[in-house]
């Protein structure tokens, strides 16, 4: 309690706690506007077709742009990152991870990154105890929390397949299996919506507690956190609470999917807030700092093998410079050289 009540005095002493309570006033006026227009006959059309389209749109041409950008970006150094022995002479050990010298050596440390985030596992903090003495610790919640956040979304966009595909693919079917492997309750309970609130309620009271963090955090940082947290709590309702008419949402799916959509009069206004809500992340998304997901196979820190010593990198767009050598200098300058008393290499 007194941690929250400092959190409030703090903040309202700066932007931060402004940039949070916008970024979630924002979000509710968002999913209050769908809310009300997935009751109005007429504008059913703007949030269950117009809107999903345009932002599917906004979406590939976002991201097409970025990554095309990230690509025609030059690479005239060889600048990745590394933290291990890079390979040399026979006797020293080289590290084919953290330093890898050929492609399987850079596929390795890409998927280990992509599947595992092994640059966050190292994560540190520090902290200024008394003295003042400056302490740095390991710190792997945040490793986890991203962690369980990523996986947990990645398993629920693949069971979501099962509303745009008919006949529902196997291992659809076989992952929702697994997530309500507890077999809690009907419908059943799905380990990923518990562990997807769990982790995005960290990493969002991470931004609040930490004053470091908190200093850094904009309001993008938050709102990134409360759409997607506003998508999950708005899916759960729809699954445990306030039930949608599945089949009605298939159709409408399938419909969007296949270029003749229909809404069925049997899907209620939460639906249109929960696929309002994922428009606003498909729109958002090429523009903001979640397009990192695209960016993390484009990072030359990350996706350059380290052979600098086996291999001469030349800077593509080199053009022959002319230069002076010494020996053309001394040639040029050679009586007066002699004259003055200087040593000169060739006599
Ligand atoms: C970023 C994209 C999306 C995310 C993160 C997301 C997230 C969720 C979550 C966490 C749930 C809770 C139940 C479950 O895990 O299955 C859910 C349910 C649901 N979602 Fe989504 N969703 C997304 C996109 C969509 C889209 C595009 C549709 C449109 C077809 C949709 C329709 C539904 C429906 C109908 C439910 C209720 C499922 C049930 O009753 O079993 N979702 N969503």
């Amino acid at each position: 309690m007194r941690c929250w009540k400092g959190f409030i005095q703090k903040s309202r002493d700066g932007d931060e706690f402004l940039n949070a309570l916008s970024s979630l006033i924002l979000i509710l006026v968002v999913a209050g506007f769908s809310f009300a227009g997935g009751q109005i006959s007429s504008s059913r059309v703007f949030f269950g077709v117009i809107l999903p389209y345009a932002a599917m749109a906004a979406f590939l041409a976002g991201l097409t742009y970025r990554v095309l950008q990230w690509a025609r970006a030059p690479v005239p150094f060889h600048i990745l990152t590394t933290c291990g022995q890079q390979k040399s002479l026979a006797w020293i050990k080289p590290n084919r991870i953290e330093s890898p010298q050929g492609k399987l050596g850079v596929a390795a440390r890409m998927a280990l990154e992509i599947l595992l985030f092994r640059s966050l596992f190292r994560n540190s903090r520090s902290e200024l105890r008394e003295g003042p003495r400056l302490l740095y610790a390991e710190d792997k919640w945040l490793w986890l929390g991203a962690l369980a956040f990523h996986w947990s979304l990645l398993v629920i966009l693949l069971r979501h397949l099962r509303f745009f595909v008919a006949p529902v693919p196997r291992f659809v079917l076989g992952l929702e299996a697994l997530d309500g492997f507890f077999q809690i309750g009907a419908p059943q309970l799905l380990v990923t919506d518990v562990v997807v609130v769990v982790a995005l309620l960290y990493l969002l009271q991470r931004r609040f507690m930490d004053p470091k963090v908190r200093y850094v955090s904009l309001m993008s940082d938050y709102f990134a956190l409360f759409l997607l947290l506003g998508i999950a709590v708005t899916g759960i309702l729809m699954r445990y609470f306030f039930k949608a008419d599945l089949e009605g949402v298939k159709q409408l799916a399938i419909g969007l999917v296949t270029f003749s959509p229909t809404i069925p009069a049997s899907v209620g206004p939460l639906f249109f807030v929960h696929l309002t809500l994922v428009s606003v992340l498909l729109v958002y998304f090429p523009f903001s700092k979640l397009v990192h997901m695209g960016g993390i196979f484009l990072s030359p820190t990350r996706n350059l093998a380290n052979n600098s010593r086996m291999v001469r990198h030349v800077n593509p767009w080199n053009y022959p410079v002319k230069v002076h050598t010494y020996q053309e200098w001394e040639e040029e300058f050679h009586d007066k050289i002699k004259a003055a008393g200087l040593p000169l290499e060739r006599e």
